[in-house]
């Protein structure tokens, strides 16, 4: 219990570090520290005023991951011998990901670079919220929570391939996300819903390209979740907390659009841009929280229940 705890700590702080590294470009802040180590303008608490805020507050924000990160490579070694493999590939992940960030300074801000950082976050993210459901408490007697499981997942069928689309058209949206802000492409197109004011949709310029595919994409983007969303909602009756995403995800996809049309509209109003940014981690962990329940079930479930069936003698379905 401690270590699922614990583990719904980091993710909630993982969820808010990603946004606060939203902050840093659209402040202006990316390189406002010039050392590509944990210090800033030669010291680890700088005076916290412009860009130093965002970019070194970022960084400390960063080091109290890694610190509760530890904690949970720590409790997961020690009290979950079946999930060593996630505590130290997490704990191998925040070290990666601190050392893209390293590395996006040294190098000042090269484009592969920067949207690795922001993509690897998401997957470090995402891996935070498998381990979130792994350590959760059992509802009730195992034998029962597998049978249910998979009863559910029979039902599910085709759904759990319409999730899988969703996640990796939303990959791809997310990328792309990431190009447009690297590229400063933000307000390349400031018509709506034209690129140009005087009526053009496309371009021969490579940022205003970048921009539109970004646009288009965002659009597709939203029909596929609300399309993957209705397939799974319809297949998940006996499915309560599914149900629950499959709604949540295609308000989120509209109200993201919403927000990226204002930020072309408010030519990238600060709160607006960071909403933009906290819209797309919402969508994500909607759909890897989809992802993650229809799952083959925890692991250490199916060791057990094959046990506790065997001792109890188990037969036939549980409802
Ligand atoms: C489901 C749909 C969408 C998703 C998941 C999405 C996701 C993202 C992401 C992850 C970023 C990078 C933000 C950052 O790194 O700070 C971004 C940037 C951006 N998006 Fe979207 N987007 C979507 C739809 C749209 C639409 C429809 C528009 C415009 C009509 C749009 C306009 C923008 C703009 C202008 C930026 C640059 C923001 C900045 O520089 O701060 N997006 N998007």
């Amino acid at each position: 219990m401690l270590e699922h705890r614990h583990a719904k700590l980091v993710a909630l702080f993982t969820f808010l570090m990603l946004v606060i590294g939203g902050t840093v470009n659209v402040k202006g802040a990316s390189l406002a520290c010039t050392e590509p180590t944990l210090f800033c303008r030669g010291e680890l608490f700088p005076e916290m005023k412009g860009g130093v805020l965002y970019e070194h507050g970022h960084r400390l924000w960063g080091m109290g991951l890694g610190f509760l990160q530890i904690i949970l490579t720590a409790l997961l070694v020690i009290r979950r011998r079946d999930m060593r493999r996630l505590a130290w590939g997490t704990f191998a992940m925040v070290c990666v990901q601190g050392t893209l960030g390293a590395l996006t300074v040294a190098f000042k801000l090269p484009w592969y670079v920067s949207t690795a950082h922001l993509l690897f976050g998401m997957v470090y993210f995402a891996t935070l919220l498998w381990i979130v459901y792994l350590t959760r408490p059992a509802i009730g007697p195992l034998p029962e929570e597998q049978h249910r499981h998979r009863a559910r997942l029979e039902a599910l069928g085709s759904g759990r391939r319409w999730i899988e689309l969703a996640l990796g058209v939303l990959f791809v949206q997310l990328a792309l996300g990431a190009l447009v802000r690297h590229f400063e492409a933000t307000l390349a197109c400031i018509g709506m819903p034209e690129c140009t004011v005087d009526g053009r949709w496309w371009t021969p310029f490579i940022e205003q390209r970048l921009h539109m595919i970004h646009r288009g994409f965002g659009i597709v983007t939203a029909l596929v979740t609300l399309v993957a969303a209705v397939q799974v909602w319809r297949r998940a009756a006996s499915w309560p907390a599914l149900r629950a995403l499959a709604v949540a995800a295609p308000v989120v996809a509209a109200a993201q659009v919403a927000l990226g049309i204002f930020t072309v509209l408010t030519l990238r109003q600060d709160i607006v841009a960071v909403g933009h940014f906290a819209g797309a981690m919402l969508l994500w962990s909607a759909w890897i929280g989809a992802f993650i329940v229809t799952g083959s079930g925890r692991r250490s479930m199916v060791g057990a229940v094959a046990g506790e069936e065997k001792r109890r003698g188990f037969a036939g379905a549980v409802p």
